[in-house]
């Protein structure tokens, strides 16, 4: 299976050329998942949430889920990209899957970075697993990396390939997603966006380096920092299905939840 990310710059409020420049890099790329960046139609760095209403789009009727939809059914591949969504009277931070025969599901960031929370909801469904036949997909959106337990969730699910639109402005991720793939035994493609949000209330630098990860923690695929990429690799989705890790180890049978906090048991 061939797998992918989209690295673009993203202009804020212009969503004709955001769409314009997915579209003239989407020919590039010949792989049958292509990963695209976090709000890659519209830029992030919103004002408040009146202005990420402007932007945000209803899915799958929306254009930006639709230009999503033709280019998966012309590329015949399946495209998981992050876009504002608007559903009832609520704002998500969101990653559609899309494939050859149109809309497949939305999952809405449960993890919400710094002023995001002014504009979104947090996601109250559930992480959940697509199985898309040539492999089982998780999805999750940028600072949700932060909290190990959304890789942990996606994969105890048995999503083989996490894939990670990203609009990052910390430094971290980037080594930790290594972690993340090592310890889940699973592979990641986090899509980053480049450029800059320079908005009237301050300045946003996103650090690009998207990359793909192995589910051995090796860096398959890795974007320069301020370069428009693509690139895409062939994997073996099979090196995600062992959780051995010595003859005497499992990563998932040897857990030990009943002594482990957080869940259920909370901070209580
Ligand atoms: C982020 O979650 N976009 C930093």
């Amino acid at each position: 299976m061939k797998i992918a990310f989209l690295q673009m710059d993203c202009h804020f409020g212009k969503v004709d050329e955001n769409l314009t420049t997915a579209g003239a890099l989407l020919p590039g790329i010949s792989a049958d998942l292509v990963v695209l960046p976090e709000l890659f139609h519209c830029g992030y760095y919103f004002s408040s949430a009146l202005e990420a209403a402007e932007f945000a789009e209803s899915v799958p009727d929306g254009r930006t889920t639709q230009f999503l939809i033709e280019w998966a059914a012309k590329k015949q591949c399946h495209i998981v990209a992050g876009v504002a969504e608007r559903y009832k009277d609520s704002l998500f931070n969101s990653a559609v899957l899309v494939g050859p025969s149109g809309f497949i599901s939305v999952y809405r960031k449960i993890h919400l970075f710094n002023e995001e929370k002014t504009w979104f909801s947090p996601g109250e469904i559930p992480f959940f697993v697509v199985d898309i036949g040539s492999a089982r997909l998780g999805m999750m959106i940028c600072f949700d990396w932060f909290f190990p337990e959304s890789v942990r969730s996606l994969a105890l699910l048995g999503a083989d390939i996490i894939c990670h639109p990203a609009n990052l402005v910390l430094p971290f991720c980037q080594k930790a997603m290594i972690t993340r793939c090592l310890e889940n035994r699973v592979f990641a493609v986090t899509a980053n966006r480049i450029g800059m949000d320079e908005r009237p209330h301050g300045r946003l630098t996103f650090t690009g380096c998207s990359q793909i990860i192995s589910p051995f923690g090796e860096i398959l695929a890795a974007a320069g920092k301020d370069e428009e990429s693509i690139c895409s690799i062939d994997v073996n989705v099979e090196q995600a299905r062992s959780k051995k890790l010595t003859r005497h180890n499992d990563l998932f049978a040897d857990r030990r939840p009943q002594y482990y906090f957080g869940g259920d048991r909370g901070r209580d």
